[in-house]
Parts: C-alpha cells; sequence; structure tokens
C-alpha cells in the first residue's frame, strides 16, 4: 500500500498551542500541585512538550493501555498494560492525551481512574476528532479539532511508524489514486 503524507499542523502552530494550554493549565492549578497523567503511548511527545511550557509545581505519571480494534479503529476494549505509581486519591488529576476519536478509550480510563477517588480530574487533549464521538467526555483544554481523517505524527502513528515527526500529517493512502 502507498501512502503519504500531508502536513496539516505545522511545527509552529503545535509550539504556540502547547504554550497556551500550559499557560491556561498553569493559570487554573496554581497553588493546587496537580499531577499529569499521560496516556502512553500516544502522548509522550505533548506531555513532554506541555510539562517543560509549565510554570507551576506538578508531578507527571503514565499509564498504558492498549486499545484492541483493527489498524485505524478503536473498540472500546481496553487491556491495562501500565497503571499508574502514583496515590492520586484527593489530588488533582489532569489526564494528557493525544487525540480523542471516540473517545471509548479515555471513557474507560476515566471512568477507572474516578473510582479512586481524586480531588478533581480534567481531560486535556491535544486533538479532538468531534464527529465520531460517541460517548459524552468533558474536556477542559482542546488543542485542535480536526476533521475525521487519520493522522499521524507528533506522538501519534500508524502501525508503531511516524511518532518522530514534528508535525501532525494526515496520511494519505494511495491504493486507489495514480498521483
Ligand atoms: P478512541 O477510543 O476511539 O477515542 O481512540 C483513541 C485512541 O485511538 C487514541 O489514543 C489513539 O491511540 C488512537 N487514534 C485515534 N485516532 C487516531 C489517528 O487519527 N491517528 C493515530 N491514532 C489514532
Ligand atoms: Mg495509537
Amino acid at each position: 500500500m502507498g501512502s503519504r503524507l500531508k502536513i496539516i499542523i505545522p511545527q509552529r502552530e503545535l509550539k504556540r498551542k502547547v504554550k497556551e494550554l500550559a499557560a491556561r493549565i498553569s493559570q487554573d492549578y496554581r497553588d493546587k500541585n496537580p499531577v499529569l497523567v499521560g496516556i502512553l503511548k500516544g502522548s509522550f511527545v505533548f506531555m513532554a512538550d506541555l510539562v517543560r511550557e509549565m510554570k507551576i509545581p506538578h508531578q507527571v505519571d503514565f499509564i498504558a493501555v492498549a486499545s484492541y480494534g483493527a489498524h485505524m479503529h478503536a473498540s472500546g476494549v481496553v487491556r491495562w498494560l501500565k497503571d499508574l505509581g502514583t496515590n492520586i486519591e484527593g489530588r488533582d488529576v489532569v489526564i494528557v492525551e493525544d487525540i480523542i476519536d471516540s473517545g471509548l478509550t479515555l471513557d474507560y480510563i476515566r471512568k477507572n481512574l474516578l473510582t479512586r477517588s481524586p480531588n478533581t480530574l480534567k481531560i486535556v487533549t491535544l486533538l479532538d476528532k468531534k464527529k465520531k464521538r460517541s460517548v459524552r467526555i468533558p474536556l477542559k483544554y482542546v488543542g485542535f479539532s480536526i476533521p475525521d481523517r487519520f493522522v499521524v505524527g507528533y506522538g501519534l502513528d500508524y502501525d508503531e511508524n511516524y511518532r518522530n515527526l514534528p508535525y501532525i500529517a494526515e496520511l494519505e493512502d494511495q491504493t486507489d489514486s495514480l498521483r
């Protein structure tokens, strides 16, 4: 299968947006000492850039899950691969996600974390594919709303590739095109 990359969010726009999100979070959580929880693997690049723009004390931790489903679609069935090392009871938690599509993966994680009695639990996502949402999830901070296209780069993968790209690109399938 041939495929090509079309940049939809260039590096400088990502940088500007991440800075803006970090400023908002730093403002909202001043004096709160929040825990930022990254969802691996996709969020690792966003998380690394976000925390380096944060102006307040905070900690980081990670959760790793595998969402079952064919290459490009999540099924909502989630396998827990790595849990938090932090006790989040009474803490102000901010989940850091790369992209929300159907929302099934994050809904599952969110409900699980809520059973641990955090003081507050909010979500920051870099990308939001609103059109595909099948469950209602409250999103506190959204970087970009994007159309229902498969994207890679800045942590996001297709079959574990392209995570290193410094921009967000649409992966265009060329099987039925002669370009
Ligand atoms: P959801 O459960 O349908 O919201 O799927 C969420 C997960 O699917 C994300 O955390 C990503 O790992 C993956 N995903 C969804 N859309 C894309 C995409 O366009 N590119 C790469 N991964 C995606
Ligand atoms: Mg993925």
